[in-house]
Parts: C-alpha cells; structure tokens; sequence
C-alpha cells in the first residue's frame, strides 16, 4: 500500500486487540523512528508493549481500550518550529503504520502524562502521542460515534492534487472573471 493510498483508508481507531505486536514490526517502526529523529531533529521515543498511560478511566475518559504501543512525540513546549516538524514526521510515520496495516489515532489530551515511560530534560513536554495497535476489526459503536462527531464529510487525497487545484483555480478565475480563456 502506497502512502496516498493509506491517506485515504486511514481512520483513528481507539480499540485495539490485547498483545504484543510482531517483533518485526516493532524492529520496522523502531527503524523509522530512528530514521525520522535523524532527519527531522525531532525527539519521537516508542513505548511497546506498556499501556498504562491509557489504562485508567481517569485519563483516557473511556475513549481508548487495549493501547500497548505508542509512540511519544516530545519537545520544548515553546519551540514551535520543533512542534511543526514533529506533526509532519508523526503523520509520516502514522500513514506508515497505516500502510503496514496498523490502526492508529493522534492521542493530544486522553492519556496520563504521568504514566510515560520516558525522562523529560529541561523544558520538554510530551507534545502529543501517537497509538499504534491491531485494530479489533470494523469500527465499533464508540469508534463511529466519536467519528461522526469529529467530521462534516470525507475529503480524499485528491482533492489535494496539483491537478485537481489547476482546476479548482480556474473555475474560481472563470466564475469572476468572464475573459479568463
Ligand atoms: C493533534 C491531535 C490530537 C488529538 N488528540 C486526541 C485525543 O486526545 N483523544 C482522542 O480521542 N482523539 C484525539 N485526536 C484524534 C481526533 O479526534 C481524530 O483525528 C478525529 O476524531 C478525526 O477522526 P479521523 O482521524 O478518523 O479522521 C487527536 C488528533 C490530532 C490531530
């Protein structure tokens, strides 16, 4: 599967299925975040295995079950560009997950901070985390209940194309100007 392709099959899935992933995937995304921290100068740290930032009720409000990887994207909470970049290398790590047929979902605020596996230096703060799991099958109740609350409708990848947006312009252009050609 092609990164496009998981861009538009991706969905945020909060309910995973009990158990350890593949060690050979957990070598695969390993890698990849290694590679990212490299090349983006990012701090992402995976948890594997340990879901007890997602265990209780407390924090993650009910929303999440069976979470026992993450991934931890940290940064100097005033350091905006590190910020930027970790929403890019997460989301490009995320649809990796995706394509290696992983469910995953952005987690900002449902988690226990506190229950990080992990030793924050200075000013740095977990921004945000990533779950990464065995969805348990088709979207559950839950699932398509907190789905629809968070969409107006579905946007596909190419609504993003340089063509599609060559198109888009000069609609626009000829709707306002009629000596647009
Ligand atoms: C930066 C960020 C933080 C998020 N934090 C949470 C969160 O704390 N809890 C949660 O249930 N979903 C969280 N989400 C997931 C969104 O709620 C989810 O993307 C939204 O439901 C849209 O659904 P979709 O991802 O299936 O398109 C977060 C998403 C983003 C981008």
């Amino acid at each position: 599967m092609t990164l496009t392709e998981a861009i538009d099959i991706r969905r945020s899935r909060r309910k995973y299925l009990a158990g350890p992933i593949e060690e050979t995937d957990v070598k695969k995304l390993q890698k990849l975040i290694d590679e990212f921290n490299i090349i983006g100068d990012i701090r992402m740290e995976f948890v594997h295995h340990n879901g007890n930032a997602f265990g209780g009720l407390r924090k993650s409000y009910g929303l999440f079950s069976g979470v026992q990887n993450y991934v931890m994207l940290i940064a100097d909470k005033s350091d905006m560009t590190v910020i930027e970049r970790l929403g890019y290398y997460g989301e490009l790590l995320l649809l990796n997950a995706v394509a290696m047929g992983f469910g995953t979902c952005w987690v900002g605020g449902s988690f226990d901070r506190k229950l990080c596996p992990v030793q924050l230096f200075g000013n740095e703060l977990i921004i945000c985390t990533i779950t990464i799991g065995y969805a348990a099958g088709q979207l559950g109740t839950r699932e398509k209940f907190i789905h629809g609350i968070t969409h107006r409708r579905k946007i596909h990848s190419w609504n993003y194309t340089p063509k599609n947006q060559i198109h888009r312009r000069y609609d626009e252009c000829r709707s306002r100007n009629s000596s647009c050609a």
